[in-house]
């Protein structure tokens, strides 16, 4: 069966432009706070994949979006390849043992090796779409990998960072072991979207969530060109999977953006008719209201209509700019998805 959402990712004409929102599986749902309650912590249930597929499908019933994503989150990746995580409360993600020297990179597993231990996504998957066949409502399934750079940003850093000063280091004064860094994820991604699309995604997508620490002069050397080597290699395999590539926050980028992919994410921060001038005719725009607006319904609306004005229905997906925030009102979620429907339906 054709998805409406994968037609719409290969720029075909479809009934109306489909939307989901980035992470649109977790706590502004009280649903999911329950789930992630009976798993006991958030590591727990992207280990689970009877509940991680539950998560993923709720927001489809909840709020009506037209793809499902994965629940699962980046960081499982360097976890595999040996490096311990913790999720802290009020805190965010932390590595025990950050990379700082070539030995730290070599103690970690590579390839195929790492991929394989990921087990636990690849079931949620395959339930996942045993789940979506069976309901036959059309939805799509979004599996998804952090891009080498922002994975990299993490295992340096060890944590969130403000600054990314000590990546940074690294990018300028040692740039070849950050090269070896990014290579090694590179190729684990590679083996992990791989097995992600044996086990059923409709449709990929690479988080680039820490794009604009980078300067423009410097982002295809330290980002793009890494991720364009995933998408090109997955494009080569499987044509029919569309790949979406989102670098969040570098408009200044976008006359520089080349590669095989088919779909180009647009953050809040590139107003949409400059993404559509630069890359419209090369790719699918998705994107891209600014996810804050979402704390009120008008100016939701205000956003979606203009969004559709510049767009016209034609080779776009409606998105978030960036991710929900956990204390958004579900009712305003569902007003942003039947908004979109309702300004684009043919
Ligand atoms: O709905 C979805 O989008 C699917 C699930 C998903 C999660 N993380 C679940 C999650 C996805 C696609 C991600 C990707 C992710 N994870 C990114 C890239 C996307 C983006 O938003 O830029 C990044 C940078 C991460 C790393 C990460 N994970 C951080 C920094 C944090 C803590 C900050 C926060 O939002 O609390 C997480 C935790 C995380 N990942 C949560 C969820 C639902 C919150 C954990 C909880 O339930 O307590």
């Amino acid at each position: 069966m054709s998805k409406i959402f994968v037609d719409a990712c290969f720029g075909k004409e479809t009934p109306y432009t489909p939307v989901w929102m980035m992470r649109q599986a977790g706590r502004y749902l009280p649903e999911y706070m329950e789930v992630r309650k009976q798993a006991g912590n958030f590591l727990n249930l992207c280990h689970n994949p009877k509940l991680a597929a539950e998560v993923s499908i709720q927001p489809l019933d909840i709020v009506g979006v037209d793809a499902a994503i994965l629940f699962s989150d980046i960081l499982v990746v360097p976890n595999e390849m040996g490096m311990k995580l913790d999720f802290l409360t009020g805190e965010g993600p932390v590595f025990e043992k950050p990379i700082k020297n070539q030995d730290d990179l070599d103690a970690l597993l590579g390839g195929e090796e790492a991929a394989s231990k990921l087990t636990y996504v690849y079931e949620t998957i395959k339930i996942l779409r045993k789940q979506l066949d069976e309901r036959g409502d059309d939805k799509a399934l979004i599996g998804f990998t952090g891009a080498p750079w922002t994975l990299a940003t993490y295992m340096i850093e060890g944590e969130g960072t403000k600054t990314y000063n000590i990546c940074k280091k690294m990018m300028y004064s040692n740039p070849e072991l950050l090269h070896k860094i990014l290579k090694k994820v590179t190729e684990v991604v590679k083996f992990y979207m791989e097995k992600q699309i044996e086990a059923g995604i409709d449709v990929v997508q690479i988080f680039d969530s820490w794009a604009a620490a980078i300067e423009p002069s410097k982002y295809d050397e330290f980002s793009w060109k890494y991720m364009v080597e995933i998408a090109e290699y997955l494009k080569a395999k499987y044509p029919h999977i569309p790949v979406i590539m989102f670098p969040k926050g570098i408009p200044a980028f976008l006359p520089s953006v080349y590669g095989k992919f088919d779909v180009f994410g647009v953050d809040w921060s590139t107003p949409m008719a400059y993404a559509k001038e630069q890359l419209g005719d090369k790719y699918v725009l998705q994107g891209n209201m600014e996810p804050c607006r979402l704390y009120s319904k008008e100016a939701t609306t205000f956003c979606v209509e203009s969004l559709q004005k510049t767009m016209g229905g034609k080779r776009h997906i409606f998105n978030l700019g960036h991710g929900i925030l956990p204390d958004v009102p579900v009712e305003n979620a569902k007003h942003f998805i039947s908004e979109c429907h309702r300004v684009s339906k043919k």
